[in-house]
């Protein structure tokens, strides 16, 4: 995998994730969900009270930018991202970020600032991204790019198991609502929307497990790379 580049854009809740942890460990390259940097743009803005001028300033907002400070650092041999130096990974998953994120995503220079940081993190071991726009226009030379679906019904009941094992107070109900809201926002943004690019594999993995998708995607790097 040394200098690949792996594209994993998708729908909201489809495990691209999961999925990117897997393959990164199984071929020893590094992981990024460049969702969780979305996340921390918004916890910063939540936390510090700024997230009320989404839409009445979103000027200031955006001066705010340049107190945010978003890194990875090696912790026990993976990534962590670090959000003014704390780690704040647990923070991110939580239904009040995911119910602003995709306002704050579809904010053209809080995607610029985040695409710089995304294309300077250092690919010579591969490099597995995951996101909305990692292989339109973050790698748009991506060496692979796959774009994973799922049923609504599936997704979010996987997101409510995840968010209810951490202890959260949620209802599916919730979930399925978010979950429909970000997809209709992230697909019809004006800036880098969510789209198939024609070169995407395309995997609906609604009756898929992830070992399934593990294996299929194997096949595909294999065949790809050391063929
Ligand atoms: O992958 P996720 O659900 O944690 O992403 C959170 C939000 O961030 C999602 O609703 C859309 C946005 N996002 C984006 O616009 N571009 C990316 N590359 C990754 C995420």
């Amino acid at each position: 995998m040394v200098g690949r580049i792996i594209a994993i854009d998708g729908h909201a809740s489809t495990g691209k994730s999961s999925l990117a942890k897997k393959l990164s460990n199984e071929f020893n390259c590094t992981h990024i969900n460049s969702g969780s940097m979305y996340r921390a743009v918004t916890l910063y803005m939540i936390n510090n009270n700024l997230i009320k001028y989404i839409k009445s300033d979103t000027n200031y907002l955006i001066s705010k930018l340049n107190d945010v400070k978003i890194e990875f650092r090696k912790d026990g041999g993976k990534l962590k991202l670090f959000l003014n130096g704390e780690n704040i990974e647990k923070d991110l998953n939580s239904l009040v970020v995911s119910n602003e994120v995709s306002n704050i995503a579809a904010v053209p220079e809080i995607r610029a600032k985040l695409v710089k940081l995304q294309r300077e993190i250092d690919r010579s071991n591969g490099i597995i991204m995951d996101g909305r726009d990692i292989g339109s226009v973050v790698f748009p030379n991506a060496d692979i790019k796959l774009f994973l679906t799922a049923s609504i019904e599936v997704r979010a009941k996987r997101r409510y198991d995840e968010l209810i094992k951490k202890g959260a107070n949620v209802t599916l109900n919730d979930v399925i609502y978010n979950i429909e809201d970000r997809d209709l926002k992230d697909s019809n943004r004006k800036t880098s929307p969510l789209i198939i690019d024609d070169d995407a594999i395309l995997i609906d993995n609604t009756n898929k497990t992830i070992s399934d998708q593990v294996r299929m995607i194997k096949e595909i790097i294999q065949s790809r790379f050391y063929n």
